[in-house]
């Protein structure tokens, strides 16, 4: 018997901008602007659906290798996304905060993103959080730094520390792991997203390119999710007898 319980927390690979823009004669910031109105549908949809956490990757540690020009495209975008869109996110009781390494942005940037979580922190919605400049293994290594500073300072033995102290220190500490991964594109890997908190999600791999995606490929991905049994390492009599 499958778990029909919702997903409380949904991570998506948002994945397939470029493609999209390509197959059109279009310049790849068309895919990326494109994805930013697919992302708001999906945010609203979450909102209304009650799904307690929501996290997006929208920019991996290792983007900044692609051409100049598109990264710049791609910082802007961030900048203007955010400065149209608090208002409407403040308005749904969205909570927003960003992952990930902070240096490297422009200074215009991470001023608007601190100015969004402040204005957004207290709303009691959907936590919405941005992957930018995000790395599974950059979030494990800050994790480690953390544990062995504390270790250095007394402030922890080494045979004190255990899975949930790591957990502790990683981004999305404050919530629970994603029930459902979801990577749009066709591609089948994780691409650096969140290593450690996705040990156990399902995960849902689909061929829309993500300016495509829409809250009806949303709600075929919670279809699917319904569908399976999620046993953490149990029998299935295990957990049919619960
Ligand atoms: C995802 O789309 C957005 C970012 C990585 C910023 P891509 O830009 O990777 O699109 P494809 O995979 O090249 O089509
Ligand atoms: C992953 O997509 C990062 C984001 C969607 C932001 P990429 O397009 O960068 O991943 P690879 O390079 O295909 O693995
Ligand atoms: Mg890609």
């Amino acid at each position: 018997m499958p778990d029909t319980t919702p997903p409380k927390h949904i991570a998506i690979i948002m994945d397939g901008n470029g493609r999209w823009a390509t197959q059109r004669g279009l310049p790849r910031s068309a895919g990326h602007k494109k994805g930013v109105n697919a992302l708001k549908d999906v945010v609203k949809f979450c909102a209304k659906e009650k799904i307690e956490v929501l996290t997006v990757f929208a920019f991996s540690s290792e983007n900044w290798k692609r051409p100049k020009q598109e990264v710049e495209v791609l910082m802007d975008l961030f900048l203007s996304a955010l400065k149209s869109e608090v208002d409407e996110l403040h308005v749904n009781n969205v909570t927003l905060k960003f992952i990930g390494d902070r240096n490297g942005f422009p200074s215009k940037l991470t001023d608007m993103i601190r100015n969004t979580e402040l204005q957004t922190e207290n709303n009691s919605g959907l936590k919405l959080f941005v992957a930018a400049n995000y790395g599974g293994r950059w979030d494990i290594v800050q994790a480690c730094r953390h544990l062995a500073d504390d270790v250095l300072n007394g402030k922890l033995s080494v045979s004190e520390i255990d899975e949930s102290r790591i957990s502790d220190q990683l981004s999305l500490s404050e919530c629970s792991e994603p029930d459902l991964f979801i990577r749009t594109g066709g591609e089948q890997r994780i691409s650096n997203f969140l290593l450690w908190q996705c040990a156990y999600s399902e995960l849902y791999f689909c061929e829309d390119l993500w300016p495509d995606f829409s809250p009806a490929h949303l709600q075929k991905a919670l279809q699917w999710y319904a569908g399976r049994q999620r046993r953490f390492g149990l029998t299935t009599q295990q957990i049919e007898s619960h």
